[in-house]
């Protein structure tokens, strides 16, 4: 918050609280007994009296209490409060907690491979509410995936299916780079190229002419990351393109897109927010869900 608008909020909430005892103040010292204020309704005379005594002290009890709060939490601008809170600190405090009560129930699987979680009940169980709660947003309830995101129960591992593979993702992430060939290619060459891919994913159907043309160019863009058979290359998270498995869409079109344009697919990396022993059981719930098991 910026210093001029932590003034503000400060100067506006004492001074609105200062107003409030003021008015209670000056009504209290009213004496004016038996006079009206001149409202008069159906022959009922309303009196010019003060606020009975209890109701002015518990105003006065509750300005009290805001200024004890505001004084130990934060509410006045950049004004910590003496007792140090925040909602931060608070959420972490709770990480802790949680950490020490459950840190040893993980840490008991620390020794297992990928291959013995993923055929362990409890540790599938507790990998799916990790997934649950860290991984559906873009994977899917199911871990299917969606455009852009990867289905994690099919075959194809564009990074890799060592159980070293799958933790690096998971704890450091992956990014991904395609670069983008439609200079390199122009209009015609990214026709003929996506020929050839659709050729390489068996597709039926293809123009073969178009496709040989795109082969040559193949062999001169693509091979260093995709191969010379279009295997792909999970060092460089380069997908297979002989599966019919796509990542952003099958079609000429989609196809042609990624050729013309690139894509960078970004998965975050969680050993941070997850410490190792979390990922190491979402690691072998991740292996449970592959088409391979
Ligand atoms: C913000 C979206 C996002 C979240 C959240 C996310 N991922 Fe990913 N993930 C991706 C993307 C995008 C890729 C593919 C990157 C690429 O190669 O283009 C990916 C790739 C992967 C891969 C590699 C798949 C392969 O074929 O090699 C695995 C495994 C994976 N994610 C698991 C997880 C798990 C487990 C979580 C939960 C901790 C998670 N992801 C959370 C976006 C996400
Ligand atoms: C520098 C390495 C590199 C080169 C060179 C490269 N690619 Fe890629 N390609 C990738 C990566 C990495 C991805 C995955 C992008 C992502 O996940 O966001 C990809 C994705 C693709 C996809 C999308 C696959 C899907 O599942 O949707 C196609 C198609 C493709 N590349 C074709 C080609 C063709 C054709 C060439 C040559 C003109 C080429 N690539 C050159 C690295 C490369």
């Amino acid at each position: 918050m910026s210093t001029g608008f932590s003034l503000f909020v400060t100067i506006g909430t004492i001074g609105s609280m200062i107003g409030f005892f003021l008015l209670l103040y000056l009504n209290r010292s009213i004496d004016n007994p038996g006079q009206t204020t001149g409202h008069d309704y159906d022959g009922i005379q309303e009196l010019d009296n003060p606020l009975p005594a209890w109701w002015f002290w518990w105003f006065i009890l509750t300005i009290v209490f805001a200024a004890g709060y505001l004084l130990y939490y934060p509410g006045l601008g950049n004004f910590g409060g003496i007792s140090e809170w925040t909602s931060v600190g608070q959420l972490e405090e709770a990480q802790d907690a949680a950490d020490r009560k459950f840190g040893p129930l993980y840490a008991q699987y620390r020794d297992k491979s990928l291959a013995e979680l993923a055929a362990d009940p409890a540790a599938r169980n507790m990998g799916r509410r990790i997934f649950a709660s860290n991984c559906t947003v873009c994977h899917g309830a199911n871990a299917q995936g969606s455009f852009g995101f990867p289905n994690l129960t099919d075959s194809e591992w564009i990074w890799g299916s060592e159980d070293e593979d799958i933790k690096v993702t998971l704890l450091h992430g992956r990014m991904a780079a395609m670069p983008a060939w439609g200079d390199a290619l122009g209009e015609a060459g990214v026709e003929q190229v996506t020929e050839y891919v659709l050729q390489l994913s068996g597709r039926e159907g293809v123009d073969a002419d178009l496709a040989a043309q795109g082969q040559s160019q193949y062999a001169m863009f693509c091979i260093a990351c995709h191969g010379p058979e279009g295997k792909g290359n999970k060092i460089f998270g380069a997908p297979d393109l002989t599966n019919d498995i796509w990542l952003y869409g099958g079609s000429r079109l989609r196809i042609a897109h990624v050729l013309k344009h690139g894509r960078n697919g970004v998965m975050p990396a969680f050993g941070e927010r997850l410490g190792e022993d979390k990922v190491h059981i979402l690691a072998g719930y991740v292996k449970s869900l592959s088409a391979e098991q």
